[in-house]
């Protein structure tokens, strides 16, 4: 799809352009880790969703039912999301690898390196989020540069090419270490003033369009 057609989308469009995506990736082949997996996991959501939310790869209860962050880490993810009064529905949550790695291993550099340009840069080139919210280190790399820390950089925005980066930690290890959870709320909590931002600059890029033709004046 050219640049040009995806400046023109419009939901439908987005719509049926994600699912042509996912119909790829449910028989993708294209590294080992297909052969493992009960069901890819294309990732779900609004097609035209402001925040995007990219995880590290399926676990087994993803690989089970085919969604993304359906087990512990997403019934977290779910309600870290009510606190700013978003659900699941409102925004796009995704991985960065499809399918689900053998015993939750992590994804391997040559799996990312084929799984990425092939599925999520083109769910990312469609949606095209206004945040782009990473869940962990994994998804973190790929935007954020090659030294950077989570333990130091979860909660400061990178506003690059338009869109805002924001990096958090992944919730199964804020589950894991109790004492994250204080931060990761207060991360998610920050993430309103985000929102809030991108919201003044398409409401100041729709005052630049130009204005409505007068209505025609009825006679009766
Ligand atoms: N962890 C992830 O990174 N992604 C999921 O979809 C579930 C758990």
């Amino acid at each position: 799809m050219s640049e040009q057609d995806q400046q023109t989308m419009n939901f439908e469009d987005r719509r049926a352009a994600l699912e042509k995506i996912a119909g790829e990736i449910r028989v993708c082949e294209k590294c080992p880790l297909h052969s493992g997996r009960t069901k890819a996991v294309p990732g779900a959501g609004r097609a035209d969703a402001d925040i995007m939310f990219i995880g590290e790869a399926p676990g087994y209860h993803e690989d089970q039912q085919g969604l993304p962050f359906v087990g512990a880490s997403g019934k977290y993810l779910g309600e870290l999301l009510g606190k700013i009064n978003l659900s699941r529905a409102d925004v796009f949550i995704t991985n960065v690898v499809k399918c689900r790695p053998p015993g939750n291993r992590d994804p391997l550099p040559g799996e990312i390196d084929t799984c990425m340009p092939a599925y999520l840069q083109q769910q990312i080139d469609i949606v095209k989020p206004k945040i782009i919210a990473t869940l962990g280190r994994f998804s973190m790399a790929l935007f954020f540069p090659k030294n950077a820390r989570i333990s130091k950089i979860h909660g400061e925005p990178l506003r690059q090419d338009g869109r805002i980066y924001y990096p958090l930690f992944h919730p199964a290890a804020v589950l894991r270490n109790p004492n994250l959870r204080p931060v990761m709320e207060e991360d998610f909590k920050r993430m309103l003033a985000l929102i809030q931002e991108v919201e003044e600059v398409s409401d100041e890029g729709r005052d630049e369009q130009p204005p409505p033709p007068p209505k025609q004046l009825s006679l009766f």
